[in-house]
């Protein structure tokens, strides 16, 4: 039994290193699969010996799937904000001002201001107790449950010169990549996007499940020690201790002693933040000696001994001459402005998103007025006010209209939800076009057809779903403008192949809300033909991994509809794949486990997205960039020099598809 205990305990540590390795240095030690071999170890472990369960063991990072709503706590220390400032000269005041209020030498130590969410963990005896969001500054949520699946954050410290209690604050982030791919995923699934990182970063840690949190890639900095027994009186050697016990602390740290260094870091970072991972909207400046804190003290608001400057968001001025409301492919409507062209950090910028119908109506924005347009954190340029006084003949006010602008019907809004959608999907046109787009699209069922070929046969009345691409005719395409012997031949052969486009890809190309790729494969594992899935219960689609109430609701509501489910039988007729084949299902193995790979150059015998199937039907896994946990680069003719070149780097094996045709034909 102590055997076990022991081995357990030397697990926990070693992949708890190894994480500190990864995710904090950046500097892995060890290969994903061999990682992955140690947690499975200890999962298994654990598994068998219940009395040695920890909550601080890296198993629990995972989260449990447990929903929740979460629980208000009191914090330890309020909260409060910093005075912000976007001026040079008061910087200048306020260095001054503690000059003066102090009369001894003091140091300043300069931080990047992170533009996450703020968070408060409470560590008792080196474990990680308590994470509470900011809240109203006196009390916030209790997210603890979702904290542990940060990686950079942890569970146990190292060392033992830690005080036995003490807070440390900093920010929860989600990196640009991690962001852009959120974003990319939930414009798949016709979900809303986020503004920027930040707002990605607070929405994930309200997350009620933290199997979803610990998919998100989000990070942490952390800034701000607390407690009664911190080991300096200098706020940056505690932070370098903290350093020293795990946490992920900003190398951008800096003791000024002067205003000239000061200004120095500023400048440096005003441009040097863009090559940053992660988004900052400023510089902190904070005392450093913890005695000369409490001597200046706070205000109600924000402590004396710090404050923060904040980078100009690059803006400019501009009119706006329409407002454009976009129907998407699940119906969302997005209002967009048309603007007067104006040069904004090096783009010309036309248009700009006015998000939804809340921030119109909170703009008070008139057609002609004259717009501040904003290109900070956010990826698409938005409009942050009017300037008002330069009115002289007010434009009519813009109005969020309430009847689909192009079917006529009357817009819908859920409950707790920003989005007008139009619910009349089989009839209206933008829906219906981009709908059969998505089928056809080439991740979907490859159908050799772009925007231009569906207007055209919508347009000549030859589709209105789906179901109809099925039944067209050579005789019926050929009398179409522009199209040729050839070009049509092409296409009724695609639409043949597309016949033996796998079910969960069928099921992907429905285009069901909140159903892309990766939930349509795991719907597809759970439920092998369309028929059980289109038979489970709201409790039997949620039991499945990743799967909550919004996709399950969905899913139920897409099958409920009478249009939808005769738009599948005639599928059906057609001969599409509505199960997992038994030879799809022969074809799995798992000889490829735990395998990440790299595809890259221009193969002669299998497609690329051949290869990729491939991969995942035998158990492996698909990236698109290399890094240290890349395992093969799969490498056909003209791979790219920059991925070839840092294969080698990081000594990743490059092997030919002969060669990965062996490795899963091997018996
Ligand atoms: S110090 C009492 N340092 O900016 C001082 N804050 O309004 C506590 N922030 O709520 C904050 N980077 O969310 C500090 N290096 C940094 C920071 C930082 C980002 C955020 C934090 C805070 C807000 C200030």
């Amino acid at each position: 039994m102590e055997e076990v205990k022991q081995r357990i305990d030397a697990l926990r540590k070693n992949i708890e290193d190894w994480n500190y390795q990864y995710y904090v240095l950046a500097q892995p030690t060890i290969s994903d699969f061999d990682f992955d071999g140690q947690l499975k170890e200890l999962e298994k472990l654990e598994a068998g010996h219940p009395e040695y369960y920890d909550p601080h063991s890296p198993t629990q990072r995972v989260g449990n799937d447990i929903n929740r709503n979460f629980v208000q706590v009191e914090h330890l220390y309020p909260m409060l904000s910093l005075s912000n400032t976007y001026s040079e000269g008061e910087i200048t005041d306020f260095y001054n001002r503690v000059k003066k209020a102090l009369n001894e030498d003091f140091e300043i130590v300069c931080e990047l201001k992170y533009d996450g969410t703020s968070i408060s963990l409470l560590y008792e005896n080196g474990a990680l107790q308590r994470a509470i969001t900011r809240g109203d500054g006196t009390r916030g949520d209790d997210v603890t449950a979702n904290i542990r699946t940060i990686k950079s954050i942890p569970l146990r410290l190292h060392g033992d010169n830690y005080p036995p209690l003490f807070e440390i604050r900093g920010e929860i982030l989600l990196p640009w990549k991690a962001f852009n791919q959120l974003n990319e995923e939930r414009a798949e699934t016709g979900e809303a996007l986020f503004a920027n990182p930040r707002n990605a970063a607070a929405g994930s840690l309200k997350t009620l499940n933290p199997q979803m949190v610990a998919q998100r890639k989000l990070d942490s900095y952390l800034y701000y020690l607390l407690g009664d027994n911190l080991p300096c009186d200098g706020h940056y050697e505690n932070l370098e201790a903290a350093r020293t016990w795990g946490f992920k602390i900003s190398d951008a740290m800096r003791k000024c002693r002067t205003l000239e260094e000061v200004f120095a870091f500023i400048n440096y970072w005003n441009t040097e933040r863009k090559n940053l991972p992660v988004a900052t909207d400023g510089i902190v400046l904070k005392v450093n000696s913890i005695k000369q804190q409490l001597n200046l003290g706070w205000t109600a608001k924000s402590p004396r001994w710090a404050i923060a400057y904040k980078f100009q968001a690059e803006s400019a001025e501009t009119r706006l001459n329409s407002v454009d409301f976009q129907v998407g492919r699940t119906g969302t409507i997005t209002p967009v402005a048309n603007l007067e062209p104006v040069l904004l950090s090096g783009t010309i910028v036309k248009r700009a998103s006015l998000h939804n119908a809340d921030i119109i109506e909170s703009l008070d924005l008139h057609i002609g007025d004259l717009c501040y347009v904003e290109k900070g954190g956010e990826i698409i340029p938005k409009i942050t006010g009017v300037n008002k006084e330069a009115r002289f003949m007010m434009g009519p006010k813009v109005k969020f209209i309430k009847k689909c602008p192009a079917c006529k019907t009357a817009l819908v809004r859920e409950p707790d939800e920003a989005a007008w959608y139009c619910p009349n999907a089989a009839g209206c046109e933008p829906q219906i076009k981009g709908m059969i787009e998505h089928f056809v699209s080439r991740k979907a069922m490859n159908i050799n057809a772009g925007e231009e070929t569906v207007e055209t046969f919508y347009t000549a009345g030859l589709i209105k779903n789906v179901a109809d691409l099925y039944e067209l005719k050579m005789e019926d395409i050929f009398r179409l403008e522009r199209w040729g012997e050839k070009s049509a031949v092409n296409f009724i052969e695609s639409i043949q192949l597309s016949k033996q486009i796998p079910y969960d890809r069928v099921l992907y190309a429905l285009g069901i809300h909140f159903v892309g790729e990766t939930v349509a494969k795991r719907l597809a594992k759970a439920f092998p033909s369309m028929d059980e899935l289109m038979r489970a219960t709201a409790e039997q689609l949620i039991a499945v991994e990743e799967i909550g109430e919004r996709i399950a609701g969905s899913v139920r509501t897409y099958f409920a509809n009478e249009n939808n489910r005769e738009l599948i039988e005639r599928l059906r007729l057609h001969g599409l794949q509505l199960s997992l084949g038994e030879e799809v299902l022969a074809g799995r193995t798992d000889v490829l486990q735990g395998k990440t790979f790299v595809i890259s150059g221009v193969f002669t015998e299998h497609s690329r997205d051949e290869y990729k199937e491939l991969i995942e039907k035998n158990g492996g896994k698909n990236t698109g960039s290399v890094s240290a946990k890349t395992d093969f680069i799969l490498a056909g003719e003209n791979m790219g020099p920059a991925k070839l070149e840092k294969g080698e780097k990081l000594g990743i094996q490059i092997i030919s598809e002969r060669e990965f045709l062996e490795m899963i034909l091997k018996p």
